[in-house]
């Protein structure tokens, strides 16, 4: 795909992974329209580009009549990344939001056909494989993208309705001929990502000096952080190779536990503090690491960020802007809402 002067919609494009993905398709020539309504996205994420005029910026909530209708018009390719989203504590307590995302993705798909857009390329997550095969950490398991599949048994209602919109796009594939394609990011992580995550929790953490430092859940957790260059380069790849709706997995195959990232975070900066474990916190499965040899295939994508070295960029950035007035104030709230 030719991205010089491609009409592009990145809807939630001032989000934490959302301004990655403009910044990466303003580098390739693409003309980008975010569409966002700042609920969690942030004008500061986009502000070089904004500054600088080389991006149209949309404040609205896309569910609102006839907002969608007039983010997809003109538009080449839609990157639809706008969602009711947060970190685990919110996916766990919150449903009726996330769920709100049955019509959004809906909506956004039904007005990009109807306005003839090459391709829809959308966000989706590794909380749609089914929880069951995720609560054994003694199991060395790497999720296929062909393991999503009945009795599916997705991660809460955000986690099946970022499923039922890959089922969606596969449809509109076959049924519509539109060109579609699914990533499944897998906890991402990178500069301007949000406290309700667990790494940027625990760099939170170690930035205001937290002792005894809390950890939810007892550390053993295991998780594949992928850094977010990879994830936004992984995605255009994905507009540029899928057409017929495939879902592929954007994850390392990193197996990291919890307590370890807590460690190099606490090494890494200087800090020491007693743990204090949280089993009553979420948690979410307790064994997610994606396979992503289909990616490789499909996409010649592999992970270039290692978790240390991405952790440690991560670190750095989030000590070089943050105050810690402010990250005492909202860490606690953060920790389970958007
Ligand atoms: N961060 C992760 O680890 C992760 C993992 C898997 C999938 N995802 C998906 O990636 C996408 C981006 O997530 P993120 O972590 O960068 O942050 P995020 O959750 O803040 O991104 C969502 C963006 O959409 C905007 N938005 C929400 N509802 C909207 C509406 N009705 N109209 C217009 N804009 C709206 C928000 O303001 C925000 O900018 C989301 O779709 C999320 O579900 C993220």
């Amino acid at each position: 795909m030719e991205w010089k002067d491609k009409k592009v919609l990145v809807t939630g494009g001032a989000s934490f992974i959302g301004s990655h993905l403009v910044d990466l398709l303003l580098a390739k020539g693409a003309q980008v329209r975010v569409v966002d309504d700042l609920s969690s996205g942030r004008t500061e994420n986009i502000e070089a580009p904004l500054s600088q005029g080389r991006l149209e910026l949309v404040k609205a909530d896309l569910r609102e009549p006839g907002v969608t209708r007039d983010a997809v018009r003109d538009i080449q390719v839609v990157f639809h990344l706008a969602a009711d989203h947060g970190g685990r504590g919110y996916v766990d307590l919150h449903q009726a939001g996330p769920a709100s995302n049955l019509f959004l993705d809906g909506l956004v798909f039904f007005e990009a056909r109807r306005a003839a857009v090459e391709k829809i390329v959308f966000a989706s997550s590794g909380c749609v494989y089914p929880n069951f095969l995720q609560g054994n950490v003694k199991e060395e398991i790497f999720l296929t993208e062909g393991q999503v599949a009945p009795p599916y048994d997705a991660d809460n209602l955000y986690g099946w309705a970022k499923l039922m919109a890959e089922l969606t796009l596969k449809a509109y594939a076959k049924e519509y001929k539109i060109k579609t394609a699914s990533c499944r990011y897998f906890t991402v992580y990178g500069p301007r990502g949000v406290e309700n995550h667990a790494v940027m929790a625990m760099i939170a953490r170690a930035f205001i000096g937290q002792d005894p430092f809390e950890v939810w859940g007892d550390g053993t957790q295991i998780r594949n952080w992928t850094y977010v260059e990879d994830i936004v380069r992984g995605t255009v790849l994905a507009a540029e190779n899928i057409d017929d709706g495939t879902a592929v997995n954007l994850g390392t195959r990193e197996r990291i536990r919890v307590i370890d990232a807590v460690s190099e975070t606490l090494r890494y900066t200087g800090r020491s503090a007693k743990i204090k474990f949280l089993p009553d916190m979420p948690v979410g499965p307790l064994n997610r690491v994606a396979d992503n040899s289909l990616a490789r295939k499909l996409l010649g994508w592999e992970p270039r960020v290692s978790f240390v070295d991405g952790l440690h960029r991560t670190i750095d950035w989030y000590f070089s802007i943050k105050n810690k007035e402010d990250v005492r104030r909202i860490l606690g709230e953060k920790l389970t809402e958007r």
